[in-house]
């Protein structure tokens, strides 16, 4: 029997790739670069399986094939909003994701920034490096204790409720939650956390503040200038969610004027390219959107992927389909 023929838009771990060129007639982007709306709607047209991740913008111009040869994305990363999920449920095609395998790694680099911004651990490196260390002394570089803490977390599903697991049992802080729908009572008991209705009712209560929830048009500007007003003056900002949930221009303007006490960011808004005046925040945290980033969860991806397509192509319902 022939093999579908799959194109996987990025680089993979060593080992998923193995599989992947063992299981199907497989195609890697060896040069991994992005691919533009044009090279989708050639693959859409060639492959029978496309696997892209979060770089490629695969917007309606990108789906824009009358007769796809390709029957399902599976996307490598649990965020999907690259994808323009109406054109590729009108095209019939299948989407699933890798929910779960990345779930504690991420809360792992959210905990990351609330530490690194609160205990200043990038200015602290940038000025040992530059040969700026003059020794110890009382009053260098003072911080803020996380230990014991009000986290606010928006959005409280898997990579939500790891984090709380970590604030709450590893650093004894206080969860406060706000999600869409209602949080089953047994989840919130399990760290001790309290729901709110609104954005609103949280972020005035909080000492951290971390983003968990999906992006798109949906969450865009979720946090603006009226939030971040809302903010206590020395409270953090986390978002290891996508960049486009907080209005950057807003949130440079209350780190240079210290109307929030700093920010932590693993996502960007036009990620990798990042405003300019971003770079200028002494009290912002950046990394370059490591959430998922360790051997294990990245082969996990993977391997979620091939048993999604395993699924698909036996005739089965893949388990993480959400298109
Ligand atoms: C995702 O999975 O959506 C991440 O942003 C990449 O790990």
């Amino acid at each position: 029997m022939m093999k579908p023929s799959v194109l996987v838009t990025r680089r993979w771990p060593q080992a998923v790739e193995a599989q992947l060129a063992r299981d199907y007639e497989v195609t890697f982007n060896t040069g991994d670069r992005p691919l533009g709306p044009s090279d989708f709607r050639d693959a859409l047209g060639r492959f029978d399986a496309v696997l892209p991740t979060v770089t490629d913008r695969i917007g309606a111009d990108a789906l824009d094939v009358a007769r796809p040869q390709t029957r399902i994305i599976g996307n490598y990363g649990v965020g999907y909003s690259h994808i323009c999920a109406s054109t590729a449920r009108d095209l019939g095609m299948t989407v699933t994701n890798t929910p779960d395998v990345l779930s504690e790694c991420t809360a792992d680099i959210a905990m990351t920034l609330m530490l690194m911004v609160a205990r200043r651990a990038g200015e602290g490196e940038r000025e040992l490096r530059d040969g700026g260390w003059t020794g110890w002394r009382p009053t260098h570089l003072i911080g803020t204790k996380v230990s014991g803490k009000t986290l606010g977390i928006i959005g409280y599903g898997r990579i939500g409720q790891e984090l709380a697991k970590r604030a709450h049992h590893g650093f004894g802080m206080n969860i406060i939650v706000q999600n869409r729908s209602n949080v089953a009572p047994q989840v919130l008991a399990a760290c001790n956390a309290t729901q709110v209705d609104t954005v609103e009712d949280l972020l005035p209560q909080c000492d951290f503040v971390s983003l968990h929830c999906p992006g798109g048009a949906a969450n865009r500007h979720l946090i603006n200038a009226r939030r971040l007003d809302l903010m206590k003056p020395d409270a953090f900002l986390i978002n290891t969610a996508r960049g486009e949930v907080i209005d950057e221009f807003a949130l440079t303007q209350a780190l240079m004027f210290d109307t929030i006490g700093g920010a932590g960011l693993d996502v960007f808004d036009g990620e990798p390219r990042i405003a300019p005046d971003l770079m200028q925040c002494d009290n912002l945290v950046m990394l370059p959107h490591l959430g998922s980033a360790t051997k294990e969860a990245r082969e996990a991806m993977g391997f979620r992927v091939l048993d999604n397509l395993a699924d698909f192509f036996a005739g089965r319902d893949p388990r993480d389909r959400v298109i």
